[in-house]
């Protein structure tokens, strides 16, 4: 009987994690490591970089390589992958993770907050996909991962270029997975619910907002970065071989499926508009019902 979990392993893989000093790129990075793959490192931060990378390596005895570079430019993004290619011969498994937020109203949005935006959020990503599925072709196949949002699939207020970004990048996750599917090459996205990261200080720093994230996640806290770690060795390995153009989202089913209150429960209930579903054991009062 075939081994189920070794179709999980990455030995002998080559990856590259974009924005992988920090958050969830560097927890990506430390998970693909610990699977089996070499790993490149890269940001602006080339200090930041050596350390993680030095302290990768050491820990799960992989090569782990920093790559310094601001991917704002798409010569750099080409440069990068080259690099990649050149320290470990191959590229396996591209991660397309870096990526910045402005929140402003829209009415106050300059075109140069518009471009920096969407520069790296979703210009760059393009390149580097293609920069390394051309790396990828060369050795028969790989698997790119862009890092959407829950703003791929729903709309809030004062990020209008993160939110055009992020449904962008769905699209063009999809959009690749077609054309480069008969080559071998699978791409897929993963949707990150509320992650702890720098990026998310101001957030959980407005009360309320971070009262109203912990309210409407099911798990009743913020994910981190480990928590994304599971689904992108998957969709990385052999084990997803015949998944491509997904984007699952993650951490995120809180804005799928909500707890019903009591209080909320008598007043569906009776004005007939929803229906709920009782989990076993689960008392009354944290009836669920279907958002969806
Ligand atoms: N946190 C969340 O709740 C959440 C939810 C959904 C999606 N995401 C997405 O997940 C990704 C990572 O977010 P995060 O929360 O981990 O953010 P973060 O902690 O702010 O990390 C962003 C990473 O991007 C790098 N970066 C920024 N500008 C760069 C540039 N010009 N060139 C190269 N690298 C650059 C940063 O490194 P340097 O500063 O060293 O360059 C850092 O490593 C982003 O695409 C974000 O949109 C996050």
């Amino acid at each position: 009987m075939e081994d189920v979990l070794s179709r999980f392993r990455l030995d002998g893989k080559a990856a590259l994690i974009t924005g992988a000093s920090r958050g969830i790129g560097l927890g990506l990075a430390e998970a693909l490591a610990a699977a089996g793959a070499d790993v490149a490192l890269c940001s602006r931060s080339r200090g930041v970089l050596e350390h993680q990378s030095g302290r990768i390596s050491a820990e799960t005895g992989r090569r782990a390589v920093p790559l310094p570079a601001d991917l704002a430019s798409a010569d750099e993004a080409r440069r990068v992958v080259q690099e990649v290619v050149e320290a470990f011969g191959r590229l396996d498994i591209l991660i397309n993770n870096a990526g910045i937020n402005l929140r402003k109203p829209s009415v106050d949005y300059t075109e140069e907050d518009w471009d920096r935006v969407m520069d790296l959020n979703i210009r760059t990503p393009f390149f580097v996909a293609q920069a390394a599925a051309r790396a990828m072709l060369r050795t028969g196949g790989g698997s790119i991962i862009n890092i959407a949002s829950l703003l791929t699939f729903m709309g809030r207020g004062t990020v209008p270029a993160y939110a055009a970004a992020k449904g962008g990048i769905g699209q063009l996750t999809k959009s690749l997975a077609v054309e480069w599917a008969a080559a071998g090459i699978r791409v897929n996205a993963i949707a990150p619910g509320f992650i702890s990261t720098e990026m998310t200080v101001p957030l959980r720093e407005d009360e309320s907002f971070n009262r109203w994230v912990v309210e409407r996640t099911p798990m009743r806290r913020w994910g981190e970065s480990r928590d994304l770690a599971g689904a992108t060795v998957f969709l990385a390995s052999e084990a997803s071989a015949f998944v491509t153009g997904q984007i699952p989202p993650l951490t995120a089913a809180g804005w799928r499926v909500d707890r019903l209150w009591k209080s909320r429960w008598k007043r569906h209930v009776t004005g007939g508009e929803l229906r709920p579903v009782q989990l076993l054991g689960v008392p009354s009062t944290q009836w669920t019902w279907q958002e969806a």
